[in-house]
């Protein structure tokens, strides 16, 4: 944990955006841009082929564009970073101040445990200019001298927040929430937000609050928060915790916050951008279409609308854009490796359930929620399994359409192994369920239906299983040393590359294959010459022949 105060700001134990920009390219995992790159039309296309062209993820990089024009011929002075949150987990790792990518899960088990209160500070860098009234309005001022970019040139309607962090107070006991929020920009000053019902949007509840009190409600847009702040505002965080409270518990230390200059809410002292406004209590208006998270474009519908009162900024700000849409993208990568822990934690540490390993969301194309994994070692009891079952689909309104058990062995990243294991260790008729109304979550609505449903699947070993039938490990690893010495193509490993036994196997098999392996299969067949039966069929397996203790007295 490092300490940092630049002027004006009380201690601190954590990265600010442009500390984390240089702790990216010190690791080599920046791509800087000089020449001028077009926000509207080439920024995210450009970004977007890192995740669709067959870039593996440890390759992936966070790309700052430090010359941004836009399709008016503009020139903006504030540099644009996309990816710089969680291009890949190693870029997160980073931005969450730890030392291995294993640190994480139980970073965030802390800080949930350990919230830290923020301090509040005087003074800040986010408010070294501050513009209010007419400052903010009209074209190229307000939120149209900011340099937002179009995610998906061809159907977005508008430039779009897209690391945005919402900041809204709940007017009953004061407590602030956090979240991250689509934004539409729509004028200079003004911008409409989608504040998810399904996913139980800590700001809509407070929009509800202030609703039924015929108030409009305050609102701080944050852009370019400290990445410890930043990561609080995807995870879910149960009502009534302040996010702010949970980045200080991330870092290791208290969080700086400021008061904002014409809403009554604290904001990050180190962000970049702030946007300070309010959200209309009785006019909605259309927002959308925009290309989500879900990979869909969500079409336009009706949603909050915010009137910029003010926009705080740095001298020398620099702003973030998340990049989203089909997954995997940066949207899919913050939330699972937040939220993968917060499952697991679920179910080993509040539902007690022993022997789960690891807990893991299926993210390229199904964007994480709809189909999760969970891995456990053998001997589970099957209630156990079904518990754990029963427990995942059931913390979240929106995770685990497909919930699947499965066993160590079974690589939860690989399709083919899932199915591998549908196909040879799961019965339909007897460890499959289906649970009728669930939420339809976050995606496009499947035509005359308004509630999903969840199918479980228990993919475990039931019973011991014949070994799989690759040569054994010491064979393999043979191999592919002979391999790498006669000069052959580079080899990446797939599980399974091994044969390893599944129960079903004894000794007397494993000597024979060993017997075998060293030339003197003869041995073997002298043997078998002993147990020669009249039998009237034949493919009766030998232990229905010889008695199921045959092996053990041999
Ligand atoms: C890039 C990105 C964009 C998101 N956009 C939205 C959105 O437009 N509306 C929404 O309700 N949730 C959105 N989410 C998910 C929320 O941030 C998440 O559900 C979070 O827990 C909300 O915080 P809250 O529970 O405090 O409201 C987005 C998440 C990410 C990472």
């Amino acid at each position: 944990m490092n300490d940092k105060a630049p002027a004006g700001t009380a201690q601190r134990a954590y990265n600010d955006l442009h500390e984390h920009i240089a702790a990216l390219d010190e690791a080599g995992l920046l791509t800087t841009i000089d020449e001028p790159i077009n926000k509207d039309t080439e920024m995210h296309p450009l970004v977007r082929w890192q995740f669709r062209g067959g870039i593996p993820e440890p390759e992936r990089k966070a790309f700052l564009f430090n010359n941004v024009t836009d399709s008016r011929g503009r020139k903006y002075d504030i540099p644009v970073v996309v990816g710089a949150l969680a291009a890949n987990p190693e870029i997160y790792r980073i931005g969450m101040g730890v030392d291995a990518l294993d640190q994480i899960g139980p970073r965030w088990d802390h800080a949930l445990g350990n919230p830290v209160q923020p301090t509040v500070v005087e003074t800040a860098p986010v408010q070294e200019i501050v513009l209010q009234g007419d400052e903010v309005k009209g074209e190229g001022k307000g939120l149209d001298a900011l340099p937002i970019p179009i995610s998906t040139p061809g159907f977005d309607v508008a430039p779009y927040f897209t690391a945005a962090t919402w900041i809204t107070k709940d007017p009953d006991d004061g407590v602030q929430n956090m979240g991250v929020y689509r934004g539409n920009l729509k004028a200079p000053d003004r911008v409409a937000v989608m504040m998810l019902i399904t996913l139980s949007a800590g700001g809509y509840y407070h929009w509800k609050k202030y609703q039924e009190r015929g108030e409009k409600m305050p609102v701080a847009i944050i852009l370019g928060c400290p990445p410890v702040v930043e990561y609080t505002g995807p995870q879910k965080v149960k009502m009534g915790v302040d996010e702010l409270s949970v980045a200080g518990g991330l870092a290791g230390g208290p969080v700086n916050v400021v008061k904002a200059k014409t809403v009554d809410l604290l904001v990050p002292a180190e962000a970049q951008v702030v946007v300070e406004g309010l959200i209309d209590n009785e006019y909605l208006e259309p927002e959308g279409p925009f290309g989500e998270s879900h990979g869909y474009v969500a079409l336009e519908e009706y949603n909050l609308v915010m009137e910029v009162t003010a926009i705080t900024r740095r001298k020398n700000a620099v702003i973030s854009s998340i990049i989203s849409q089909v997954t995997p993208s940066e949207s899919s990568v913050i939330k699972r490796v937040a939220y993968e822990p917060m499952f697991l934690s679920h179910l080993r540490d509040t539902l007690s359930i022993k022997g789960v390993k690891k807990v893991s969301m299926h993210e390229p194309l199904t964007n994480l929620r709809r189909v999760v994994f969970v891995q456990f070692e053998r001997g589970v009891p099957r209630t156990e399994i079904w518990r754990a079952l029963y427990g995942i689909s059931a913390l979240q309104p929106a995770v685990g359409k497909y919930c699947i058990a499965i066993d160590e062995d079974i690589d939860p990243e690989s399709g083919d192994a899932v199915f591998w294991a549908m196909s040879y260790r799961a019965n339909p008729a007897l460890d499959v369920q289906i649970l009728k109304h669930r939420a339809r979550g976050h995606g496009p609505v499947l035509q005359g239906v308004d509630s999903d449903s969840t199918m479980l699947i228990d993919a475990t070993l039931k019973a011991d299983m014949p070994p799989v039938a690759l040569p054994k490990k010491e064979y393999m690893e043979h191999a592919k040393e002979l391999w790498e010495k006669l000069g052959l193509p580079p080899l990446k490993p797939e599980s399974p590359w091994y044969g390893y036994s599944l129960g079903d196997w004894n000794d007397d098999w494993d000597l024979a294959a060993k017997r075998a392996a060293e030339g003197d299969y003869l041995r073997n067949g002298e043997r078998t010459a002993q147990l020669k039966r009249k039998l009237e069929d034949p493919q009766i397996p030998i232990r229905d022949v010889l008695g199921d203790d045959f092996f053990d007295k041999d």
